[in-house]
């Protein structure tokens, strides 16, 4: 059970940024009193209101009748209907915007191309009936582990056209977790590339999957895009050039027109005990909110050049760079690279060359750039921005403020978008041209959305105080389930207050009711804008020959937002060194991914754990902090361990 009593909110922030009003004449949603009627009309009949949002955000090849049966935690939504999401990202389109840029991509060496929707149209076409000549049909997995590049789209959108469920990997993942991943979902055939561009050298995807492949996978066919030019396409009969799939395949398509329900992707991420857990994702309710959400929340027009940062490998690249602003007809931008490759000023280039108008990052990103001074960035005109936008993790207000100041120059409206891979779409935000935003807090949630801060027993919390923050009624993106794990479905959402889905974070709304996210209550850290389990990097660590017992806490950092902090005790006959450190830091990149490398380790003889052998991970948080713990260590079996640890400290 999540332990409420650990939520002390140190936060006060008093300042408060109306809407410009230029912005807000021009916007989507004008006003509050614009917002609190979308709301009232959603608590009122929430069956008319989705309903109606559904139909007007999708094509509907058949009409839906029932719009959600929900027997919880179980809900099915826009029963009856059937769609097809690429039909309603591309073809749609294809009468009005056949030659409007969809994608402008630039690599990290610096390659550029622009492909229209016709063009993408095309790609994906040729793309889904080389799956199909596979044997790939409606419900089969194809998994996906490419660099930032235009073909990571045209693949989902690929599969998406076929009914065929995609599972990403993101492309900094190791051998051993795009194995894992792929094995669990059973994924058939596997799209990848040689290599990807990142801070001046090669990502060896190529390499990685022959690693994976190494041990039993179930795939089928690899077929392996030419993006580095190095490594060529391995022997033997699971191995096909993207090119040679491609080639001659017709450039027309028929979508398979899906059930609202039927799956559209499984992505992994990260819980707080045993393996990634395989989020599901169902089309219609996903499409509709992915749709909804882009244009609400950064008030899209035609004509924005819209860029969103993060890479396909994570839920925001598939809600915000593929589906959300294609469903809407704008352009949207995709880097590669690394955001300071070869000069600190690489975005803020980006920006001006394309006359970006919209951009969507991350709170550590910003801290990064923050701290490389204003220098790199006043080379650069900003000028076509006009608004701003914060996800993955608490934004604190003085990177707020710095990049409303600084990157907005004053003039546009920041939003802090709180969501999660199991939301699919953004759930409280901000509407840029109606809500007064405070730097630091997500606002309020989205018409519709019930998200409310509660104590352990469902009650509402009052205001100031921390809470735990469920949402209390179902939304049409909502997970639908684990895959291949449905108790783990209901374990891990919706035993904490039945019926309720527990997002895992902690919360409070201030006295205007402005809710605040506190961080996790879990124990699932969030580095850098991206979710770890503890539980997996300290079973990495316990895997290497020489680890007795390791635990894994999070400890505050200025850039990364927290850092990864393990304990480890050693077996017999090991001695505590640099050297060891050093290799079991390697150790997890490998088995993980650079991204769960701890920024410590510290070797202990002993880790403070209660009578039943939990460890105590809320006391190894403030040792990590270097806090003296004001905590109740009544259930500690041990007290000297604690004290031993300290000492280490000291
Ligand atoms: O803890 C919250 C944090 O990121 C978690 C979700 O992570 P993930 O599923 O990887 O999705 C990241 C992108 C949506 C949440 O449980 N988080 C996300 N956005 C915010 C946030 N914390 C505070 N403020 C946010 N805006």
């Amino acid at each position: 059970m999540a332990d409420t009593q650990e939520i002390v909110s140190v936060l006060t922030e008093s300042r408060v940024f109306p809407p410009p009003e230029q912005f807000s004449q021009r916007a989507h949603i004008r006003g509050m009193q614009d917002y609190q009627r979308l709301w009232d009309e959603a608590e009122k009949d929430p069956q008319k209101y989705w309903g109606e949002r559904a139909r007007e955000e999708l094509f509907w090849k058949e009409p839906f009748q029932t719009v959600l049966d929900w027997k919880p935690p179980h809900a099915r939504w826009f029963v009856e209907g059937k769609t097809n999401l690429t039909y309603n990202c591309l073809d749609r389109h294809l009468p009005r915007l056949k030659d409007k840029p969809a994608i402008l991509f630039e690599g990290e060496p610096g390659d550029r191309r622009s492909i229209t929707y016709g063009e993408l149209s095309q790609q994906v076409n040729r793309l889904a009936n080389g799956l199909k000549s596979l044997g790939v049909k409606k419900g089969d997995r194809v998994g996906i582990y490419l660099p930032m590049v235009p073909e990571a789209a045209v693949a989902m959108l690929a599969c998406a056209r076929l009914g065929a469920v995609h599972s990403v990997v993101f492309g900094g993942f190791s051998a051993e977790a795009l194995q894992e991943r792929m094995k669990d979902a059973g994924v058939k055939v596997l799209l990848t590339a040689d290599g990807g561009w990142r801070k001046g050298a090669v990502v060896p995807l190529m390499k990685n999957v022959e690693a994976a492949l190494t041990h039993a996978t179930g795939i089928e066919k690899v077929v392996v895009l030419t993006r580095t030019g190095d490594g060529k396409l391995p022997a033997g009969p699971k191995f096909l050039a993207w090119d040679a799939l491609v080639k001659g395949q017709s450039d027309t398509c028929e979508p398979e027109w899906v059930e609202s329900e039927h799956p559209l992707f499984i992505l992994y991420t990260s819980g707080s005990t045993g393996k990634p857990k395989g989020v599901l994702h169902s089309t219609a309710g996903y499409a509709m909110m992915a749709s909804l959400t882009t244009r609400w929340v950064f008030d899209l027009r035609e004509d924005d050049v819209y860029w969103c940062t993060a890479d396909v490998g994570w839920v925001t690249g598939h809600s915000y760079v593929v589906y959300g602003p294609l469903m809407n007809g704008v352009t949207t931008v995709l880097y590669e690279g690394a955001p300071t490759q070869p000069g600190p000023d690489r975005f803020w280039a980006i920006i001006e060359r394309y006359k970006v108008s919209i951009l969507y990052t991350a709170p550590t990103a910003i801290r990064a750039f923050m701290r490389l001074g204003d220098g790199p960035v006043k080379q650069h005109d900003l000028s076509s921005l006009r608004l701003l936008g914060s996800v993955g993790e608490p934004i604190n207000p003085e990177a707020w403020m710095w990049y409303r100041d600084v990157i907005g120059g004053g003039r546009c409206p920041v939003v802090d978008t709180w969501w999660q891979t199991e939301t699919g779409a953004i759930m409280i935000s901000p509407l840029p041209g109606a809500t007064p935003t405070k730097p630091g807090s997500a606002t309020f949630p989205l018409p519709g959305i019930h998200a409310e801060i509660l104590d352990r027993d469902g009650k509402r919390v009052p205001r100031g105080q921390g809470g735990l923050l469920f949402v209390t009624k179902p939304w049409p993106s909502m997970l639908r389930t684990v895959y291949g794990d449905p108790e783990r479905y209901v374990k891990t959402y919706f035993s904490e207050l039945p019926g309720m889905y527990f997002t895992g974070d902690g919360a409070r709304t201030d006295a205007d009711g402005y809710v605040w996210l506190m961080g996790r209550v879990d124990d699932v850290v969030n580095v850098a804008g991206h979710r770890l389990g503890t539980a997996e990097v300290e079973s990495a660590l316990v895997a290497h020959a020489k680890v007795a017992e390791a635990a894994v806490v999070g400890r505050p950092d200025d850039l990364k937002g927290t850092a990864l902090v393990a304990f480890v005790t050693l077996k017999h006959g090991n001695a505590p060194s640099d050297a060891l450190k050093k290799e079991l830091a390697a150790h997890v990149a490998k088995e993980i991914g650079a991204i769960a490398r701890p920024d410590e380790i510290r070797f202990a003889e002993g880790l403070p754990k209660t009578r039943s052998g939990k460890i105590m991970r809320r006391l190894l948080r403030d040792v990590a902090a270097g806090n003296h713990s004001t905590q109740d260590t009544t259930t500690l079996e041990d007290l000297n361990v604690l004290a031993a640890l300290r000492q280490n400290d000291e």
